[in-house]
């Protein structure tokens, strides 16, 4: 028997797949690779991926994980990852501990699921799934996540892609939603025509500002999703600035999605000095990456092609002033009709579909070139 595991009680799958081993979890049982050290020949790898190839999440690729990925899954089982909103500190290896500080700034619980080490899985999405294939010849190519294909678990899809986290220890993670608005224009036009009341939104609002529905609306109790991201906008610095604060994870477990009021320039500067605790080096590195990713959106023709809606850019560092900042989140980037480009920096006046992603990473350079003036004059 394999140290703390059973062996599976199918002699098919065992056939099929040497090398891995089963254990319980509460009343399910889940089948996992086997550490390096266990004494059951292994299947002989695989040839990699094509890059976009549907694939099946099947044993076979989970096999070829290593022993720490098992960790990731076990933790996953005990403990949903979403709850990961503060570190675990857990005497394991560095690798064993960034799999259990993987942590989600933005987006709906359960929309992803930890994978093979290195990598995730977020929710299908055919939108998204486009963009990705898009992207693999696009001059954006170097600052989205590697992705590797539709792979199917628990009967659901996935897109595989590379956990930006992975190489990190105990990362700082910031959320920066961009553009001037996180809706479609054709989210706004289907609202209209069939507006749909809600409840939720409306508590929402109240929970922010108890003076922001209209008297109508707190007659009602209720507000549409457009007008709720209308107004939603107007309160963060969305409007003003081109993007907005979703979220902060810090290294010593600190978790923050208090950004919804976070408007001024000023609030914004104050937000980035905290996040990286006054280290000008790592400014320095976000400054270079950003004026890289500027220059690759404009040679993009994706980018030319597409109203890039409710997109992000995840800023990490690390103690190792190891700095990135990644593009992620294609849920709602929408390509136009053939011919058509947009400016991304001009107004957006509804029917031209304009972004303001560009004006927006415009700000955001400014912003942290004043978070690098204020921490040490002249060093930026
Ligand atoms: N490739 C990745 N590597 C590491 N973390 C990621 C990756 N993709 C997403 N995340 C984390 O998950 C969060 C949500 O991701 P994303 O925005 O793609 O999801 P979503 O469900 O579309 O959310 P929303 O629509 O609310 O923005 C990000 O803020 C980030 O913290
Ligand atoms: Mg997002």
């Amino acid at each position: 028997m394999h140290p703390g595991y059973r062996r599976s009680p199918s002699p098919r799958r065992e056939a099929d797949h040497p090398g891995r081993c089963s254990r319980r979890t509460g009343m399910k049982r889940w089948t996992v690779p086997c550490a390096e050290n266990c004494p059951i020949p292994r299947s002989p790898p695989r040839a990699p991926l094509l890059w976009s190839q549907r694939t099946t999440y099947s044993v076979t690729t989970r096999a070829k994980a290593k022993a720490s990925s098992l960790w990731s899954i076990w933790w996953t089982q005990e403990k949903p990852w979403w709850k990961l909103k503060t570190i675990v500190h857990w005497p394991f290896s560095a690798t064993q501990r960034r799999k259990l500080s993987w942590v989600q700034l933005a987006g709906h619980k359960g929309n992803f699921k930890a994978a093979d080490e290195g990598t995730i899985l977020k929710k299908f999405s055919e939108n998204e799934m486009q963009c990705f294939d898009k992207l693999r010849e696009d001059a954006l190519l170097p600052f989205v996540p590697g992705y590797h294909g539709v792979v199917e678990k628990d009967g659901e899809s996935f897109l595989h892609m590379t956990d930006l986290l992975a190489n990190f220890d105990l990362p700082n993670v910031m959320d920066c939603k961009m553009g001037v608005r996180t809706y479609l224009e054709e989210e706004l036009v289907r609202a209209r025509e069939r507006p749909k009341p809600r409840e939720d939104l409306y508590k929402k609002m109240v929970e922010v500002d108890s003076g922001g529905p209209t008297p109508q609306e707190h007659s009602q109790r209720a507000i549409t999703k457009p007008r709720y991201m209308q107004w939603r906008e107007t309160m963060s610095s969305t409007n003003t600035l081109g993007f907005r604060i979703e979220g902060i994870k810090k290294h010593d477990g600190t978790c923050r999605t208090d950004f919804k009021k976070t408007r001024s320039k000023q609030d914004v500067v104050q937000v980035f000095k905290d996040f990286v605790d006054g280290n000008m080096n790592i400014i320095k590195s976000y400054l270079n990456r950003l004026s890289e990713i500027q220059q690759a959106l404009k040679m993009s023709e994706f980018f030319k092609r597409h109203e890039v809606i409710g997109s992000s850019l995840l800023f990490i560092h690390d103690h190792t002033n190891n700095a990135q900042v990644w593009i992620i989140d294609f849920g709602k980037t929408t390509a136009l009709p053939e011919g058509q480009t947009l400016h991304h920096d001009i107004p957006w006046q509804e029917g031209n579909r304009e972004d303001g992603y560009l004006w927006g990473l415009e700000n955001l350079i400014h912003t942290l070139e004043s978070v690098g003036n204020e921490g040490t004059e002249g060093d930026i």
